[in-house]
């Protein structure tokens, strides 16, 4: 008997299991199987949402995997795992710390689910997908980060607060790195096809652009404790959902350029079509001069943090 559609998801902290619980309640795949280095929470989680998904009707199954060869075969992989900053933790120190732990976690992958889909969530975002497509050896199409959809229904969310209509209507576009240089692009934001420039004033613009870069931090200024993950574990399952269902619909997402914008060897967040392939093709955006400016700084901010990479021999050991 064949096997149903499998996915693993790696961390099953806020973000990890909150994908799942969305992916069990949609039944998008016959088996979900959380691996973190909670066993008893990981267990906990996986019974509450398999009875979940029996209260749903849902048809997913939800286990763990004590160990990582039980992440086997899975047909994408969602890497959620990383350290928070923790005090006296410099960003340097963090990027090497979540790096390390993504080789890890993707050197696992590798050997169980070789044929997997990644797509990385742990932060910094572009810098841990880079690192996890040098580490794997995968074609890039089989490597995704997770983040435009986020910095896109964020700046969505705020159109929608500031016009006080358009809710489900409206269509935001943001590129770049997912961080505080990122490319919310007004020009290719409609809200039921009508350009946001016709709605709102350059000044009220502006404020739109300037909160969705930080939209990240705004939700950790209220929670203290954490960051968000509501949005971005949906965002995250709607790019699950499109391998699985071989969709090929466009969606922003880190992947890596290779000559894409006129960049090479890096990662960045671009509209690609997603499909049961991975990144099956990265479409071209025109940009004018100022967007193509922001776009080039966002790029060089990603390009600094492998550099620091490079800089500690981090990839000396990739294969
Ligand atoms: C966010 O933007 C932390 O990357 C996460 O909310």
């Amino acid at each position: 008997m064949g096997k149903g559609k499998r996915v693993g998801i790696v961390g099953a902290g806020n973000v990890g299991s909150t994908v799942a619980f969305i992916l069990a309640m949609n039944g998008s795949c016959h088996e979900i199987i959380l691996r973190d280095n909670k066993i008893d929470i990981a267990k906990g989680k996986a019974l509450d949402m398999s009875q979940a998904a029996a209260a749903a009707r849902s048809h997913t199954i939800v286990s763990v995997a004590e160990e990582p060869e039980q992440l086997k075969d899975c047909d994408v992989v969602v890497v959620t795992a990383g350290s928070p900053r923790l005090p006296g933790m410099s960003r340097d120190d963090l990027l090497l710390k979540n790096a390390q732990i993504t080789r890890e976690v993707v050197r696992d992958i590798k050997t169980y689910s070789p044929n997997a889909i990644i797509i990385m969530v742990s932060n910094p975002l572009d810098a841990m997908t880079y690192v996890a497509l040098r580490e794997s050896g995968f074609e890039r199409n089989r490597i995704l980060g997770m983040a435009g959809i986020l910095d896109s229904s964020r700046m969505a969310y705020f159109i929608q607060e500031k016009l006080g209509y358009g809710t489900g209507q409206i269509r935001a576009s943001v590129m770049g790195g997912h961080g505080d240089d990122m490319v919310p692009l007004p020009r290719y934001s409609t809200v039921a096809g009508v350009p946001l420039n016709d709605l709102l004033t350059d000044e009220e613009i502006d404020e739109i652009v300037e909160r969705t870069k930080h939209g990240g931090a705004e939700i950790v200024s209220y929670l203290k404790t954490g960051s968000a993950y509501y949005a971005p574990a949906k965002s995250t399952t709607i790019m699950v959902e499109a391998i699985l269902k071989d969709t090929k619909q466009i969606y922003p997402c880190a992947v890596y350029l290779d000559g894409e914008y006129g960049y090479s060897d890096v990662v960045s967040g671009v509209p690609v079509s997603i499909g049961a392939n991975g990144a099956e093709d990265i479409i071209n955006v025109s940009l004018n001069a100022c967007e193509r400016k922001m776009f080039k700084k966002s790029v060089e901010s990603v390009r600094k943090l492998i550099d620091t990479l490079n800089e500690n021999n981090f990839f000396e050991d990739c294969k």
